[in-house]
């Protein structure tokens, strides 16, 4: 199963799935490609609620990794071709012999290996500062869509954030708006996605700015006045 979700950006209740795991001897498998770097283990002193270090969903909700295999890629928060797995030993030993994707690849370019290591030292010297950074940055897009009256899937506040079209077949003219407004974003079209999934999905990242936020919020002001988006669902 997927960690925080690509599209969602919500996580599944990690705990239920792992005693399930634990109570039928089977093997949870948790791909946690855009958890890992951006979200990690709660602390009293966390300057976020993404919490500290972004040791990944596992470490977020404090579930243990018995019975668990791990992996994540670094091509999202530390923008590095290279993936790794966290497992049991016993495992670990035969996958070493068993898996031809292991045994026939190719290794991470070297490239990547430094871009990792430096992504790792940026981390440890700043990484919570940067993590409560698109936090805040998350935060003030989600603000806005609440009172633009956009939906989104997006109820964790991790920095995904999808927007749905009423209508599916106006994907490819909203992406050209926004594309020709200055916004590059993911476009998830059907079939890549359920008719009712179909939208726009927007990445924050630490590298933008809050003038490219306010630029965003102003544009997705536009959007709705031309397309027709789905409505958020009425909260009490
Ligand atoms: C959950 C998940 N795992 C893996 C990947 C692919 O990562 P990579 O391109 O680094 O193989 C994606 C792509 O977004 C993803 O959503």
């Amino acid at each position: 199963m997927d960690g925080v979700n690509s599209m969602t950006a919500n996580a599944p209740d990690l705990a239920a799935f792992s005693r399930i795991a634990h109570e039928y001897e089977a093997l949870l498998y948790v791909d946690d490609a855009h958890g890992f770097g951006t979200i990690g283990e709660r602390s009293p002193h966390e300057p976020c609620p993404y919490g500290v270090k972004g040791n990944s969903l596992f470490r977020h909700q404090n579930v243990p990794y018995d019975n668990a295999v791990m992996v994540a890629g670094l091509s999202k928060a530390y923008s590095s071709l290279l993936a790794f797995l966290a497992l049991p030993t016993q495992l670990k030993e035969a996958l070493k012999v068993l898996a031809p994707p292991y045994l026939y690849s190719g290794p991470s370019p070297v490239a990547s290996l430094a871009t990792t290591l430096a992504g790792l030292e940026v981390n440890r010297k700043r990484g919570d500062s940067v993590r409560a950074d698109v936090w805040r940055k998350t935060a003030r897009i989600l603000d806005a869509l609440r009172d633009l009256d956009i939906r989104t899937p997006n109820e964790s506040g991790f920095p995904i954030i999808e927007i749905p079209l009423a209508n599916h077949e106006e994907i490819d003219r909203a992406g050209l708006f926004l594309f020709e407004h200055g916004v590059y974003v993911t476009l998830a079209a059907f079939p890549l996605v359920p008719k009712n999934e179909v939208g726009v999905r927007v990445q924050v990242t630490a590298a933008n700015t809050d003038e490219e936020v306010d630029h965003l919020i102003g544009v997705f002001t536009a959007l709705r006045e031309q397309f027709t988006l789905q409505q958020a669902p009425v909260t009490a």
